[in-house]
């Protein structure tokens, strides 16, 4: 078994289920210790269970309670080395006029400010050790923009120039910060989007399927480690070949 990550202390956003927990899997599978945040506390507290890790039930679009999750993280496992900024919604699927407004805040605070707010967590503490890796989970919505998806691709492609923002920030540290882009995977976030959305995300797809949660947790992972030394603001294709650039 690869020990890449020994030692080391990992925060997973949305690790209860889907690709958040493929992530985490993947880290623990390398040594790390797990920290699992979720809004959904029981799911949570069974991946926690399942990895040895911690739990932490919060929404991550409330800045105190990711705050006061870090600090109560950091208290159980020790200093946070690696973020992975997963939790995220697809809201439901509209023509851009027909789409409720509430319904589009909602997934920009979720998607792109609770990645914001995780980030400016744990950068104090990676700044003072000098040392920690944060990848970002957008997904090929946010280069491409998926139609009826006008919330969810334009806050995917804010993931995107953030982690591309925060890379030049951090280019004199030891930190580097960068971002997936996955096409579809087949988890419970598919229940949030019409069956014809979903058939259209897979016509697109050059690999003529889904990818698997450990298809991108490996890319994640990959991005977590020392291994990603000249590599800062990039955004890395997991998208069976949908990506052109
Ligand atoms: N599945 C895909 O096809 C796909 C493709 C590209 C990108 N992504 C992105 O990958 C990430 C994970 O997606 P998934 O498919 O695993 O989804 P999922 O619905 O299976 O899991 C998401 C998890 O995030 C949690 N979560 C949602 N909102 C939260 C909040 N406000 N605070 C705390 N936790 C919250 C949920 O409780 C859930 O456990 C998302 O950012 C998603 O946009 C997914």
């Amino acid at each position: 078994m690869e020990r890449g990550f020994a030692g080391r202390m990992a925060v997973v956003t949305g690790g209860a289920r889907g690709l958040g927990l493929a992530i985490a899997r993947r880290l623990a599978a390398g040594g790390a210790r797990l920290a699992i945040w979720d809004q959904d506390g029981a799911a949570a507290a069974a991946a926690a269970a399942e990895l040895r890790g911690h739990a932490e039930v919060l929404d991550v679009t409330d800045a105190a309670a990711v705050e006061a999750a870090l600090a109560r993280s950091e208290a159980a496992l020790g200093p946070c080395d690696i973020l992975v900024a997963n939790a995220g919604i697809t809201g439901p699927n509209h023509r851009l006029e027909d789409y409720p407004i509430e319904a589009w805040r909602r997934v920009v605070e979720v998607d792109l400010v609770g990645v914001f707010l995780c980030c400016r967590a744990v950068l104090p503490g990676m700044r003072a050790r000098d040392r920690g890796r944060i990848v970002t989970i957008a997904s090929i919505a946010g280069k491409e923009g998926n139609p009826n998806a006008s919330a969810y691709s334009a806050a995917k492609a804010g993931v995107i120039a953030l982690t591309k923002s925060l890379g030049k920030e951090l280019a004199e540290t030891a930190i580097r910060v960068n971002c997936l882009a996955p096409a579809a995977v087949e988890t419970d976030l598919f229940a949030q989007m019409s069956p014809e959305q979903i058939a259209w995300m897979k016509s697109k797809i050059p690999l003529g399927r889904f990818g698997l949660p450990e298809e991108i947790a490996e890319m994640a992972a990959f991005c977590a480690s020392d291994a990603v030394s000249f590599t800062t603001g990039a955004v890395f294709d997991v998208s069976g070949g949908r990506a052109v650039y």
